[in-house]
């Protein structure tokens, strides 16, 4: 960080990553370091922000908005910081305490229960706004400030991996829905919230991407039976993840969905990770009875496609099943989420770190964000 001379003083200036959907610009900009100005309120020197297909929509100015009054938006939403100053009034973090920071922020509606109870994630009138995403600038920058309230404290020992817990929130919350939705089935499986299964479900993952990859990890760790179903054919360091937690892949160049359904059996779980429309509704097909079907994606607009209705709807209505989609994440799936990356790493220290394709400093940036999409997860480092 360097100073500048202001007309009141000598002022914090920081770099940071940022999109301006006007000029359809995607530069490193220079902005004052922000500064404490409520007591709830802490200042994190950003150690680790990760890159994510949402941060690269945004790149593309699909998506994103920038704040009220600025032409531009510091991108980042996956990250992790070292608290390096409190406010008068914080009792949840510490100085030196390294935390993952919430995405959502709460909408000003009285009416919202959803945002007044803190699940922002379930906001009722779509007023939310997100940090990096929408109206609130991100995390690729040297200092962030906000209320301690959505900071989440992780071990040190998780310092190299914990940039993967806001990307794994998404599969936690969504499995804390499974959780809910199949207490219908109590002799099934013996569900309890909060408890891992007995292992006798199978789910399916599509894609293997990051977000494939940790929800595959969430699921084998619930003792779930496995399979990762995604294009590139095996073998391949995605393919090679799978395998050494438990898991299975097939690529859909040689093993079509009905091969797969037959292969797995009574598929219980869809854990659609890619956000491509078409794959993820022909897969719907083979949902198994009693069967839940989670979204995650959010798919580009593209032309529409045909959809065998019939089918599907036969099957929702003659098999159970329950079609649900989820975004963002709650303090529970945070914390869900940070035990869960400590317990990843404990049982597969390699498939974790092979997660992580490489940690690169804010001048790569470019080619991260607007480049061929490379590997699993890319890392903007400002350690
Ligand atoms: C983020 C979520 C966010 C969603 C929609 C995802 O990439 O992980 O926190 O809610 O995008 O903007």
């Amino acid at each position: 960080m360097r100073h500048a001379d202001r007309r009141n003083g000598i002022q914090p200036v920081m770099k940071a990553v940022a999109v301006n959907p006007g000029t359809r610009q995607v530069e490193l900009v220079e902005q004052e370091a922000p500064t404490i100005t409520a007591p709830t309120q802490v200042k994190l020197h950003m150690l680790d922000v990760g890159i994510c297909g949402t941060d690269r929509e945004i790149c593309a100015f699909q998506y994103g908005t920038p704040p009220d009054g600025h032409a531009h938006l510091v991108t980042g939403h996956e990250a992790l910081g070292e608290v390096v100053e409190v406010g008068s009034g914080a009792t949840r973090v510490r100085p030196g305490d390294l935390v993952v920071p919430m995405v959502r922020r709460p909408c000003p509606h009285e009416h919202c229960v959803a945002c007044r109870a803190d699940r922002q994630d379930f906001c009722f009138t779509g007023d939310f706004s997100e940090r990096g995403i929408k109206s609130l600038h991100g995390f690729m920058t040297e200092y962030v400030v906000d209320d301690e309230r959505y900071m989440h404290v992780v071990p040190r020992a998780l310092r190299d991996v914990a940039v993967l817990v806001e990307p794994l929130t998404i599969a936690e919350k969504a499995l804390i829905q499974v959780d809910q939705v199949q207490q219908r089935l109590p002799w099934a499986c013996g569900v309890v919230p909060g408890r891992p299964s007995q292992g006798c479900h199978r789910a399916v993952v599509i894609g293997a991407g990051p977000v494939g990859l940790l929800g595959a990890m969430a699921l084998r760790a619930r003792g779930y039976d496995t399979s990762v179903y995604s294009r590139e054919p095996a073998p391949n360091p995605k393919a090679d993840v799978v395998s050494a937690i438990g898991g299975h892949y097939f690529s859909a160049q040689d093993t079509s969905l009905e091969q797969l359904a037959e292969r797995v059996g009574n598929i219980d779980l869809v854990y659609e990770a890619t956000g491509a429309s078409s794959i993820a509704f022909q897969m719907m097909k083979v949902l198994g009875t009693n069967g839940i079907f989670i979204f995650t994606g959010v798919p580009g607009r593209k032309a529409a496609i045909e959809v065998d209705t019939d089918v599907i709807m036969r099957n929702l209505v003659l098999k159970n099943q329950v079609v649900f989609g989820t975004v963002n994440a709650g303090v529970e799936a945070f914390e869900t989420a940070i035990r869960d990356v400590a317990l990843f790493q404990e049982r597969w220290p390699a498939a974790v770190r092979a997660l992580i394709t490489g940690r690169h400093p804010i001048e790569a940036h470019r080619d991260l964000l607007v480049g061929q999409a490379l590997g699993i997860k890319n890392v903007l480092t400002f350690a």
